[in-house]
């Protein structure tokens, strides 16, 4: 088995993933608001050679009927939640090889304000940075916010296609690789030539302009999604160089992961253009005992009422209002669908309950396949599921912070290097390098974006 690739999952708030562990008394999650909180953070992750730090985010949060949820501002669960933006150039500036991914909606700001930040970004972390696309989890409070009506689901994504149009046209046709000269004695800063205006009209966005940087180290950013729905699998297929999807049981994330490379073929590029990777949540130990002892111990932490709250927010659907002996019955939602068609009756199997939907979803969360035992126990687990499911990596979702990470770091991480599954260095300069170490900074000639290159 090639090695692996480990992101960590966080998000500006306090955590965790499975119930609210920012209450535990060794959890620091709640001075999410503290800048010294994420560069301890971040030098961590990178001292210790994982990937990236992937920030999640949304605009949206967890509301039925025009109301908040108590449970949801009682337990921190999904109130509060900061910009991630702002963070990072101070993450850079403390770290060496740590990739950054940040998560922005299509249905918030302009294309070209997105682009521009995702560009400067990408010269101040020297090209490590990459943007999660998403069309928003929670998306009508969102929409509320923003005083606008939520978007029905599918013409999200039409939106969300013709937004990155915008974003490619202006990072990859504005400049060309050779268009800035910064010859002092001539007083050349750029080549005329070689800098060009840009016109996109699409279904949704127009612009005409320019990208008002010079080229960056990656010109695109490592471009991500991470919605599993039908639609979305199309989206990924014709844009993103890495999908997180959520986990459960091998085999419903195998065809999960199928259908993700059928969507890359199927948009003209390789099946291995894309790379999944599934969030997980690995709860570990000195012991196995120990490790299980940290897994009660999150379940404790972890409400039906604050459960509920969470999946409301990203679905529309009340569980608790819903009878518990029967399974949902609705079968669509213009929310985030990922998290409903995970519970319908698929492949020959019934539809679990509502009481059993709830139960799940306390005990495993919005994202994660939960990983316990000890160090060897958990990495037999990994080889088994990537076995499975053929993932390339894994998403660390958090549950204690930063105790999760330093379990993690102290017993996984070196059972995972001596197993081969994880390399000894993280490769290559830039994100996207780091991703595909036979590639180059620059996007692939296979994805749609390498045509929009200016000077090609
Ligand atoms: C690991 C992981 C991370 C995600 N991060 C975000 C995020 O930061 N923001 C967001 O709006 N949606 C995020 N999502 C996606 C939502 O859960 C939701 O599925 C999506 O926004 C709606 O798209 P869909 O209808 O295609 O599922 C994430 C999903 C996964 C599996």
């Amino acid at each position: 088995m090639s090695p692996l690739l480990f992101g960590i999952f966080q998000y500006i708030g306090p955590n965790g993933t499975v119930g609210s562990a920012w209450q535990h008394p060794d959890d620091r999650s709640s001075d999410f608001t503290s800048l010294e909180h994420w560069i301890a953070l971040a030098k961590t992750f990178d001292e210790a050679g994982l990937d990236f730090l992937f920030l999640a985010d949304s605009y949206g949060f967890p509301a039925l009927g025009g109301e908040l949820i108590d449970a949801s501002v009682r337990e921190g669960r999904g109130i509060p939640h900061g910009d991630p933006m702002p963070l990072v150039s101070a993450l850079a500036a403390v770290t060496e090889r740590l990739g950054f991914i940040l998560t922005t909606s299509t249905t918030v700001e302009p294309p070209a304000a997105n682009a521009r930040r995702f560009a400067t970004l990408d010269h101040f972390t020297k090209g490590r940075i990459g943007w999660n696309i998403v069309t928003g989890s929670s998306g009508a409070t969102a929409a509320a916010l923003m005083g606008r009506e939520l978007i029905a689901h599918d013409v999200r994504y039409d939106m969300a296609d013709d937004y990155v149009d915008v974003s490619l046209t202006l990072w990859e046709g504005s400049w060309e690789d050779d268009a800035l000269v910064l010859d002092k004695e001539a007083g050349l800063y750029a080549d005329p030539a070689k800098v060009h205006l840009v016109h996109h009209e699409g279904p949704y966005f127009r612009t005409d302009g320019i990208l008002n940087l010079p080229p960056s180290p990656q010109r695109t950013p490592l471009l991500v999604q991470a919605g599993a729905s039908g639609r979305g699998r199309e989206f990924a297929g014709r844009n993103a160089e890495a999908v997180f999807v959520g986990g459960g049981e091998p085999a419903t994330v195998a065809a999960n992961v199928r259908g993700i490379r059928e969507s890359a073929v199927a948009a003209g590029r390789p099946a291995d253009s894309i790379k999944v990777l599934v969030g997980a949540l690995f709860l570990t130990g000195a012991t196995s005992e120990e490790a299980w002892a940290t897994h009660d111990e999150m379940l404790a932490m972890s409400t039906p009422e604050g459960a509920a709250a969470i999946y409301a927010g990203n679905t529309g659907i009340d569980l608790l209002a819903l009878d518990p002996e029967l399974p949902i019955a609705q079968t669509s939602t213009q929310m985030g669908q990922s998290n409903l068609e995970r519970y319908l009756g698929k492949d020959g199997r019934p539809a679990p309950l509502v009481k059993e939907v709830l139960e799940n979803f306390r005990r495993t969360g919005i994202n994660g396949s939960v990983f316990v035992g000890s160090a060897a126990e958990v990495v037999d687990q990994v080889e088994e599921f990537v076995a499975a499911t053929g993932v390339d990596g894994f998403l660390i979702q958090p549950h204690m912070t930063p105790g999760t990470y330093d379990d993690l770091i102290e017993y996984v991480l070196p059972e995972l290097r001596a197993r081969g599954l994880m390399a000894p260095e993280p490769q290559g300069e830039t994100l996207r390098e780091r991703l595909f170490p036979e590639g180059t900074a620059h996007l692939p000639e296979t994805h749609r974006g390498y045509r929009f290159r200016a000077g090609r």
